[in-house]
């Protein structure tokens, strides 16, 4: 609710920190402060208000230092004045704070402060970490320590931010956002990217009971135990609103289960924009597909949906490929670049080398302020909201829905098919309801050295991007097998126990993915069937609901993503950052 912003660099804080809080207004409205710190004094004004009539009446901009917080405050405890806005100082000025969240047990914790001889000048619960960093500074003169022990006495949830006197800030978070920004001319402390990115795109996402300790020159990281923790630096490049964790542990999870709403969100293409992408398609004559990754799992699929749905043919070329394949592209070429982020550095090259060919461009991307958006002749928006985990979840499903609804569009009457918000009935929740089948089964095969994921026609792209899943999150090796394929090797892996997993809704693939499925279980594999339709042959039944046939590719893939990110929880790995992997590679 409440907005952070901490500035420590070249500039005059103050002047830094209006404006960002002005960005982030939206968050909290009521009153607004700013603390600086000038040689070894710290200088504090606040008052009720916007940003903007606070800074005229106050002059906040001039405010001298070039270390700074501030705040605005959305009330919780407390009435809306002067003193209850924050930044709040403990006693002896030594150190001034702004917070964000709730403190559970503030009035026993004031109480006893107050026992102490603490003097507390608010009404907010806030309050209370400033004399409590009070007491542990004349225990430690390490603010690690300070903020370690400080942390210990708190319940509820907390996003807050400190200065002290020696020059440093230090923040740290329980539940509510707190994000970095590098920038060339100084580093910031956040509850909202928008508090930076006009400065920086470059962001540290802490994690629960982060700690981080910022001087002039360094950005150092802890846990609460003291030690030294890395996160990814990633880069900010989307219209942010929603970056926080609510209810869920990790980013991945929240995601898998927003595509209740993000998948009916993305079939709701603006008809302009989806009418601009249906010409561009059908105005040319070869139509190539590229992307990376999670995106070019979606090309694949869409190839099948253009051929069986539209009855067009096109060529897939992995974006890290295209410069060897680009020889056919030319003026009379479309090439359709798909891509969450819209920064992948191979997309870019492909993108580039078509442009050279003289093809037109039509891209399919989440961040509409993208590299991709801005090279492409037309961009058509997933719509699905930012996606922090790093392995694509809910931006695949959003890439499916967009093509879906593209292609549709390109059919003639009688092969299209109703992509109304309707079209899922109660399917995607039936699917979220409830993870603690798949949790089980993750337990149950946590330890596996290899899994199988077999499908046919546009269940293969499928298969493929479950594996992806599976080996991002989960560190097992995964493969995704055209079911047809089995015979004509991987047969040769099976042995007594051998996962398999098999995608074999009930459309024409039916019956002969089952005959794929009978001459793994003869040799020994153990089969966990994704479908609408139980078969003695399954050790394990993921039950799918009825939909329409075409529809199954996008909500089977949702069992997965949730089989593999309990296999990261089962195996001790943090799902929202796979070791070695980046959510935006912006290198070749
Ligand atoms: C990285 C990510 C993948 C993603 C791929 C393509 O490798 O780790 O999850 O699928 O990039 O990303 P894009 O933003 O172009 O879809």
């Amino acid at each position: 609710m409440c907005s952070i912003i901490g500035y420590i660099g070249k500039c005059m804080a103050a002047s830094v920190i209006v404006e960002s809080l002005k960005k982030m207004e939206y968050r909290g409205y009521d009153s607004v402060g700013i603390a600086t710190l000038e040689r070894d004094r710290i200088l504090l004004r606040k008052d009720v208000g916007k940003v903007m009539d606070v800074d005229s009446s106050l002059q906040l901009n001039n405010m001298p230092g070039q270390i700074g917080i501030g705040h605005t405050r959305w009330a919780t405890h407390g009435g809306i004045t002067k003193l209850n806005a924050h930044p709040h100082t403990d006693c002896t000025n030594n150190v001034v704070v702004v917070h964000n969240g709730i403190i559970d047990n503030y009035q026993q914790l004031k109480d006893t402060l107050i026992k102490q001889g603490h003097i507390f000048k608010s009404q907010t619960d806030s309050e209370v970490i400033a004399h409590l960093i009070e007491t542990y500074l004349k225990k430690f003169d390490d603010v690690k320590k300070v903020i370690i022990e400080t942390c210990k006495q708190l319940c509820g949830s907390y996003a807050f931010v400190a200065i002290f006197k020696s020059g440093l800030i230090a923040g740290t978070r329980l539940d509510e956002p707190l994000i970095i920004g590098m920038g060339n001319d100084g580093n910031f402390i956040s509850s909202d990217v928008l508090g930076f990115l006009e400065y920086t795109d470059k962001a540290i996402f802490l994690d629960n009971h982060d700690i981080v300790i910022l001087d002039h020159q360094h950005v150092n990281l802890f846990d609460f135990n003291g030690n030294s923790v890395s996160r990814p630096i990633t880069q900010v490049a989307w219209e942010l609103g929603d970056i926080d964790k609510g209810k869920y542990a990790h980013y991945t999870i929240k995601e898998i289960h927003q595509q209740k709403n993000s998948i009916p969100m993305a079939f709701q293409i603006d008809p302009i924009s989806l009418q601009k992408a249906v010409d561009l398609v059908s105005s040319s004559k070869n139509i190539f597909i590229t992307g990376s990754g999670t995106s070019y799992h979606s090309a694949l699929l869409a190839k099948y949906l253009f051929y069986k749905s539209a009855k067009i043919r096109t060529e897939i070329i992995m974006s890290s490929e295209f410069e060897y394949m680009s020889a056919p592209i030319d003026e009379n070429s479309v090439l359709i670049a798909i891509s969450q982020s819209g920064e992948t550095a191979d997309v870019l090259n492909s993108v580039k080398i078509a442009k050279e060919h003289k093809a037109k461009i039509l891209s399919i991307v989440n961040i509409s302020t993208s590299s991709l958006a801005r090279l492409s002749d037309h961009y058509v928006s997933i719509n699905c909201g930012p996606e922090m985990g790093v392995a694509a979840t809910k931006s695949f499903t959003a890439q499916l829905a967009t093509l879906y609804s593209i292609i549709n569009n390109l059919c003639v009457n009688e092969r299209s098919v109703d992509m109304s918000i309707n079209m899922f009935g109660n399917a995607l929740n039936e699917i979220l309801i409830d993870d603690s089948y798949l949790e089980k089964i993750a337990e149950d095969i946590k330890s596996v050295q290899d899994i199988y994921i077999l499908g046919k026609s546009f269940h293969y792209p499928i298969a493929l991007e479950g594996s992806l899943k599976i080996k991002e999150l989960a560190y097992i090796h995964a493969e995704g097998i055209a079911a047809g394929e089995i015979k004509h090797g991987p047969l040769a892996m099976i042995e007594l126990n051998t996962i398999v997993i098999v995608l074999n809704p009930e459309d024409e693939t039916y019956y002969d993915t089952l005959h794929s499925i009978h001459e793994m279980k003869s040799r020994g594999a153990k089969i966990i069937g994704i479908s609408n339709k139980n078969n003695d042959m399954y050790d394990y039944f993921i039950k799918l609901p009825l939909v329409n046939k075409i529809l199954y590719p996008i909500i089977e893939i949702i069992p997965i993503q949730i089989l593999s990110y309990y296999l990261a929880l089962k195996k001790d790995a943090n799902p929202d950052y796979p070791r070695n992997l980046a959510k935006s590679v912006t290198v070749k």
